[in-house]
Formats: C-alpha cells, structure tokens, sequence
C-alpha cells in the first residue's frame, strides 16, 4: 500500500547534516529535550498516560538479513515491498521492509527514510512496531521488524463494513496511547490511516511505517523566550506538526464507526475541496459522545483542535468516550480486543493479500546513491 501524506513540511532531517538521534531534538529555546523512552513527563510537563515500558529482550536479539529466507511478498510500499521472512535456524518470522536506494534517492525520500530507522530504533511501546535491526546491499535499504501476523485493521474494517461503537473505541485508546507517546517525545507520526495499523496475534493494535514521522525541532505549547519577540505562531500554536495526528484521529474514528472517511470525491482535488468545505454529517446512529469527539477532533483552527491545546493528548485522554477505558489495563493489554484474528501456524500470511507479480531484483544503485546511505 501505499503512504497517501503529503510531505510539503520543512522536514530538518538530512542524511548528511543530521544523522544523530533523537536525543539531539533542540529548538531555538534554551534548554534541551533529550529522548528517554522511559521518562513520562511531557516536554510541557504535562502528564502523560502513565506508561511503563517494557523493553523487550526480542528486540535486542541478534538477527542478521543473510539468515532470513523469503516466505511471501505482504505489502507492496512507495519505494519496495514488505516481505515475511523466516529464520533458516530459529524459524522465528520477521517482516522485512526492503527500500530501492535508486528509487529512494530519485524520489527525494533519503531524509524520511533515515528518519524512519532513526525514530523507529528509538521507540518502544505495546502499540507500535518493533524493529529489530537494519541492513544494506548494493541495491536496498532492508528494515527487519517483528511480523504482526494479523494483518491491515483496514482489511477488517470493509470486511464487517462499520465497526460497533465500543469495537471503535478500542482501537481508538490504543491508538491514542500511541500518539500520547510519540508526542510526549516529540515525535509526530503524520500518516495516520487504517493502512498503517495492524493487528498482532492477539488483536492489538500496532502502529507501522514511520516514513512521514518526524522529530520536530520546537517544542510545542512551550513558552520560551522574551515575551515581547515572540512570533504569533508561537503563541497560537501554529506549525505543529502532532496537531495532524490529532486531525487523523478524528477522520479514523469517523470512518471505523461510518465504513467511510467524512470527506470524500472521486479524485484527489475533490476529496481535497470537500475537506476545505468541511460539510460534516453524521448518520443517525452515530454515539453522540463519539460525535462530540469527533467534532472536536475535526477542527480546522489548530489551535483549537482537541489535543493541540495546552494540556495536549490529557483532553483527547479524558474525553468523555474514553470514560469506560482504564488507561492502565489498556497500556498493559489487559483490555481483551474485539477482533482476535486467525491463525493456524507460526507463519501464517492467510491476514494478507496476495500479491502474484514477480519480485523485481530492483536497480543497483550509483555508488554516489550508495554514499547517501553510509550512516545507515
Ligand atoms: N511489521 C509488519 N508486519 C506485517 N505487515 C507489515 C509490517 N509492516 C508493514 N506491513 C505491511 O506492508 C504494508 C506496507 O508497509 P509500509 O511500512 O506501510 O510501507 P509504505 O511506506 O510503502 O506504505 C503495510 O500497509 C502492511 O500491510
Ligand atoms: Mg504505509
């Protein structure tokens, strides 16, 4: 599938000038922030969910590219494809995300791409993917991650055509512990959709492609700096990249209670003139406390936007809707998912498409492309 975003933002990544991680995140404020995944105080001082993370001892174990043997193509990307692999001595699965360094680089994508591994590498928490370990040849980029076996929520999603009101507000949480997370970090993922969500073995939720995810180098709703010489956008809030996560949000909870986004045409320029004309019904068996969020979700003025306001995701958190949810239980996935999907053996793609095209080998690379890619 492929990522939908727009990437018009002033991304600050570039693969020569910034290859550090995280922990470098700096604004034009004095202090700094310095990435720690255990560290749950927002970089406002914001409370966020309570989270304790576990670190997984999978995701340190050692597991190299040359060991893996292709099993099935899952996802044609932007750039490549998605391929379940399987360990020649473990047997384990993994799902391996392999990148055209030509493709990449005529595409322009060499600084989200680098952004991917390098916030990926980073995260850790029950709702979004792990990755195990990166790899490089004369033609790809390889991302070896764990392999959620339960396949796109998309596909359930136009399978039973709306989800139930609490079916919705499940995924909804988890989703919503996950953005309360990258935010906290200062992390904004950017590409929200029922695509990108997966489900694991068990029915939760996992967040995947970070291509259009981005550190962001201010730190919203913190006041900094002299008063007086300070921008309006800086007072409204506005440029933040988290509020189009919130945004997302809003358009996903909408579409999992409806079967379809609230802006939509035929093309991509209509789809785009029905979002500016921002004509949003509501069918009549729409929860009114799923409503009143979505509304709010769904505001134009950033500033205004439920989640982009000065106690950040804490409102979208204690909406109403979200009432019946422990946020504790979610977090440790004592919660039991709606949907728990099917599956025979360790393996099983049977939650995937079939893809039938033969696999390209793809273009070698310049050695000048390559060079891009040295810190990978
Ligand atoms: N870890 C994973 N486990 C199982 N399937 C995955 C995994 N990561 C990606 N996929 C599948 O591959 C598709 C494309 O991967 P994605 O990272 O979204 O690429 P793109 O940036 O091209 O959209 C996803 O929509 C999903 O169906
Ligand atoms: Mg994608």
């Amino acid at each position: 599938m492929t990522s939908s975003a727009s990437s018009t933002e002033d991304d600050s990544l570039t693969a020569s000038s910034d290859t550090s991680p995280l922990s470098s995140i700096d604004s034009d404020c004095s202090a700094s922030f310095t990435f720690d995944p255990n560290n749950n105080s927002n970089v406002d001082g914001n409370t966020a969910l309570f989270c304790k993370l576990q670190i997984s001892d999978e995701k340190h174990q050692e597991v190299s590219r040359k060991s893996l043997q292709t099993v099935v193509t899952i996802g044609t990307g932007t750039f490549g494809r998605v391929e379940l692999v399987k360990h020649e001595k473990t047997g384990l699965h993994y799902a391996l995300k392999i990148l055209n360094i030509h493709r990449v680089v005529q595409t322009r994508q060499v600084d989200h791409v680098y952004s991917e591994k390098k916030i990926l590498e980073q995260l850790d928490h029950p709702f979004i993917v792990n990755l195990f370990t990166t790899d490089q040849d004369e033609r790809n980029l390889y991302i070896i991650m764990e392999f959620l076996p339960g396949g796109e929520l998309f596909s359930y999603l136009r399978e039973s055509r709306v989800f139930s009101n609490s079916t919705s507000r499940f995924y909804a949480a988890e989703i919503v512990s996950a953005l309360d997370y990258l935010h906290t970090h200062g992390i904004a993922y950017r590409d929200l959709k029922p695509e990108n969500l997966m489900l694991t073995k068990d029915g939760h939720i996992k967040m995947v492609d970070f291509g259009f995810a981005k550190k962001l180098r201010d730190r919203s709703y913190t006041m900094c700096g002299t008063p007086e010489y300070l921008a309006p956008e800086s007072l409204s809030n506005k440029g933040h990249n988290k509020a189009v996560d919130w945004w997302s949000l809003g358009i996903l909870i909408y579409e999992m209670m409806v079967g379809r986004p609230p802006f939509r045409g035929k093309t991509t320029s209509e789809i785009y003139d029905a979002i500016v004309e921002h004509k949003l019904k509501f069918t009549r068996s729409f929860n009114l406390v799923a409503k009143d969020l979505v509304k709010k979700l769904l505001v134009v003025d950033r500033t205004t936007r439920l989640g982009c306001m000065k106690n950040g995701s804490l409102d979208v958190i204690e909406h109403r809707w979200f009432e019946k949810i422990n946020w504790d239980d979610l977090i440790n996935l004592r919660i039991k998912p709606p949907i728990i999907p099917t599956l025979y053996h360790a393996g099983d793609h049977g939650n995937f498409d079939f893809y039938n095209e033969p696999v390209e080998p793809g273009q070698v690379a310049p050695q000048r492309e390559r060079d891009l890619f040295r810190e990978w």
